[in-house]
């Protein structure tokens, strides 16, 4: 007998639970936070900033430098890169393919990179060292060996 209370209770819940999502995801257009803009995943390489990828310095900005990552099954581009000291930057990232985690080992950056959006980061790099990229959203069986490298000099 309560078994059934607890089975009524539970489905009940569920369903509400997967309403709301529902809701929120196909009406409310919910959206990734820091996914601002879009990029089309099949012309990444030929679309502005991710056909360079890597520091670019620039002018006129909130930020001294914009950091431009491409991910894919299963590496970043590039594999390292060098930020000077003290550096304001706009991390810019995206994915080529499936969802990828964009993770800065002893920072505050932790981003997702979906297919089909751009993630952004504003941060100051005021700390020498290396900083380790991992991926920290599973994406194959690669997944573990997705890394790149942030030397701040
Ligand atoms: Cu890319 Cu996990």
């Amino acid at each position: 007998k309560f078994e059934k209370i607890w089975l009524i209770f539970g489905v009940t819940t569920l369903i509400i639970f997967l309403t709301v999502i529902g809701v929120s995801a196909f009406y409310l257009g919910n959206q990734p936070p820091s996914c601002l803009a879009t990029v089309n995943p099949e012309n990444v390489d030929t679309t502005a900033p991710f056909n360079e990828p890597g520091l670019k310095k620039v002018e006129g900005k909130e930020w001294d430098y914009e950091l431009v990552f491409v991910a894919s099954a299963f590496s970043y581009n590039p594999g390292k890169v060098e930020v000077p000291l003290g550096a304001k930057v706009k991390v810019i990232a995206t994915t080529k393919d499936v969802i990828h985690g964009f993770e800065v080992a002893g920072t505050n950056i932790n981003m997702m990179l979906e297919p089909g959006f751009i993630s952004e980061y504003v941060t100051t790099f005021d700390k020498a060292g290396e900083f380790l990229i991992v991926c920290n959203e599973y994406c194959g069986v690669g997944h573990h060996t997705m890394t790149s490298k942030i030397e701040v000099i």
